[in-house]
Parts: C-alpha cells; structure tokens; sequence
C-alpha cells in the first residue's frame, strides 16, 4: 500500500523546483509516514538543487520541519500516530562507536528510511538530508521523530530541525558557553542569530553581533546581541578585543564558513578561549595559519556538526522554553508560505532578506 500527495521536487541541476505528485510507501519497520504541517526553506535545499551536494538527482527538498504522526511500522515504540513531533537528520544508532562511548550526539551511522519514496512513475527521489519534507507527508526512520509539545507552533518547532538548532547548539553544546562569558558571534544570517539567542540563554554576559548586512545586526539586537559589528565599516578583531577590555571574546562562534571569517574569529577570541566553526565551508576553501599562533593561543579550535544536539534531549527541551516565553523562536519566521512558493522563497534568501521562510501545509 502507498499513497500520492503532493511535494517540492528538484529535477534537474540548477533548474527551478517544480510541485509534484509522489508516491509514498505505508511505513515498514521502523519507519513513520508524518503529516507536514510545516517546513522551514534552508540554504541546504538550494544547495541540492544546484547540484552542489550530490548528483542523486531528482531530489525531493525540505528539512526543518514539524509535523503529525501518521502511521509508524512494526518495531517502532519511540513515537505513535497523532504525535507532533519535530524531524531530525540525527536518528542514533545506539551501536556505533561514538553512541557506545556515550556521545550519541556524534553518531557516526544515524539512519534514514529504508524504502524509498517515487514520483508517480516509479523514480526513486532522495529526500534532502534522508527527511524531504517539502510534502504533505513523508516517509523517515522513527527515529528521526522527536515527540514535543503539541502546543508549540510548527513553523517556529520545524525550525529546530536545522539551522536554528545548529545555531543554538554551537553556543550552548560545541561552546559551552557559561554565565558571564563574552562571545562574538560572526555572520548572524538564521544560524548566528540562533548562536545568538543561544548564548543569551546561557547567560552571556557580553554577546558581539558581527555581519556585513545591518539589517541582521537589528535582528541580532532583538535577539539579545549587546554590541554589533558592521564588518564592512570596522576591523572585527579590534573590533570585538575593544569591546571586551582588549582581550578578545572567550567564545567566537562563525556562522558563515569562510577562511576570512574564521580568521577572525582565531584573532578575535582571547587567550585560552574556543572558535566555534558552525558555518559550512566548500571543498575549495583554504586555511592558513602560523601554527606558532595555533600553538600560542591556546584554547579549542571545534566544528559543531548540527550543533552538537541530541534531538531526544534538545528538541522537548527546547520547545519547553519556548512555551514559557524564554526563547524566542517565533522571530525566525520572517515569512510562511504556501508549497508552490519554494522558488521565490529561495531568491528572498540569496538576496539576504529573510532569516527562513516557512512554507505551511
Ligand atoms: N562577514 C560577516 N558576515 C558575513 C560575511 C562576512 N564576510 N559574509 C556573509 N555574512 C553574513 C551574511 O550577511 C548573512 O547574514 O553571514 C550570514 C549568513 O547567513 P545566511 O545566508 O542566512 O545562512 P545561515 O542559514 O545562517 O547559514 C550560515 O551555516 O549551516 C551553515 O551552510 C550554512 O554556511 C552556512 C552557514
Ligand atoms: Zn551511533
Ligand atoms: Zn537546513
């Protein structure tokens, strides 16, 4: 058994997006079939579109969303239908090493689906990220399912998915960030502004907003940045060692994955403190640096892969707070729209304009 509905689908190399109808399988072990109800637009998505991930064309998109359970397969106890749950790109093996050593935050053999959903023709899509979300329903690994608080809105719960969480966890997870710290945040698009958010829940005492686009320096302001650097007009690194006595800030998190970037956030973090590499670089992208200085200065040089989390453990958490009024993830949704809308969507991110648009099912 199977059923159709419809969905966003990459066909094609740099080709515009196109709504389709798929073919979705009833779950087998293991596996859920959940009703979207929302689903945040990434630059992962475009990044697949453009042939920039994989060749495994056509793609089905989508990633950061939230939605119901419908049906789940045998095996599965971890989830039920009528579950509102976030989707996650982390399920944990439980068996690998990392999971055996009690990391399962690094798990090195999460999983995905084992059937794979079609367009009407039999063409087996691959889901971006193993979730393909940018549909009324889709078919994951249980796992993948994170049970939250049904009261908390899709479109701001789908965010924590993805981007938001990476952002988030850079600074609580990968940085540990701790009372009275002070953090630089550089490239505050929706990943550092949710670094941002993050290290104002950990009780940052100083939090530097650093971007070449003042309208995401506002936005970081909102969010809890006591200072912002326009990085067009001022030298980051004195820039951020003015603001924190000379020194530099104890956590620089980069949130844009550049060379450049990420040697200012080296220059820019004091003695002994952590750069927090969250920002995703391409293949080509270079890095020097006199070891003399990676010796020297001490400290962590860290990578936060999807901010660290542990879906099971951050995402009800997470949601909790959200609920209380004490994280503020409704400010990530600058736009919702509809499914056919994922094109515009993703020229309103390349011109810088949106934190994420959500599209709503
Ligand atoms: N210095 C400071 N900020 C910069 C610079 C720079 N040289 N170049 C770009 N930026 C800013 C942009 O103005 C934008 O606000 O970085 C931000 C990037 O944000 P988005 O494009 O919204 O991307 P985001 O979703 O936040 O992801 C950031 O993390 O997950 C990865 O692949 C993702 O590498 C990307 C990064
Ligand atoms: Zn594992
Ligand atoms: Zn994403």
């Amino acid at each position: 058994m199977s059923q159709q509905v419809r969905a966003v689908v990459a066909r094609s190399k740099g080709a515009p997006v196109s709504l389709e109808t798929i073919v979705v399988p009833d779950p087998g072990p293991g596996e859920a079939v959940v009703r979207i109800e929302a689903c945040g637009v990434c630059h992962t998505d475009l990044h697949y579109r453009e042939g920039g991930i994989s060749d495994d064309f056509p793609f089905l998109l989508g990633h950061e969303a939230a939605g119901v359970v419908e049906a789940v397969g045998d095996g599965v106890t971890d989830v039920a239908p009528g579950d509102f749950v976030i989707l996650n790109w982390r399920a944990v093996c439980g068996q690998c090493r990392a999971c055996l050593r009690g990391r399962p935050w690094y798990c090195f053999a999460t999983h995905n689906a084992g059937q794979r959903m079609t367009l009407t023709d039999g063409t087996e899509l691959s889901p971006a990220l193993g979730i393909g979300a940018f549909a009324e329903k889709t078919l994951v690994a249980a796992g993948q399912c994170t049970k939250v608080d049904r009261r908390a809105s899709a479109a701001a719960a789908g965010l924590l998915g993805c981007g938001v969480m990476a952002g988030i966890g850079a600074a609580l997870n990968t940085g540990s960030v701790g009372r009275g710290d002070s953090v630089a945040v550089i490239g505050c698009g929706g990943v550092g502004a949710a670094a941002v958010l993050g290290s104002k829940l950990a009780g940052a005492a100083r939090i530097i907003a650093v971007d070449i686009d003042d309208r995401k320096l506002d936005t970081a302001r909102r969010l809890g940045a006591t200072h912002t650097v326009n990085s067009k007009e001022s030298d980051v690194v004195d820039a951020v060692r003015d603001l924190t006595g000379g020194f530099g800030a104890d956590v620089v998190i980069e949130a844009v994955g550049r060379p450049e970037t990420y040697r200012q956030a080296f220059y820019a973090r004091d003695l002994a403190g952590t750069v927090v590499l969250v920002g995703v670089p391409t293949p080509e992208m270079k890095l020097e640096l006199p070891l003399l200085d990676v010796f020297g200065r001490g400290g962590a040089l860290k990578s936060s892969w999807y901010g660290d989390c542990l879906p099971s453990r951050d995402f009800p958490m997470l949601i909790d707070l959200y609920l209380q009024g004490r994280l503020d993830l409704d400010a990530f949704v600058t736009e919702t729209i509809a499914l056919d809308e994922v094109e515009k969507a993703f020229e309103r991110m390349h011109h810088g304009d949106v934190l994420r648009s959500v599209v709503l099912l």
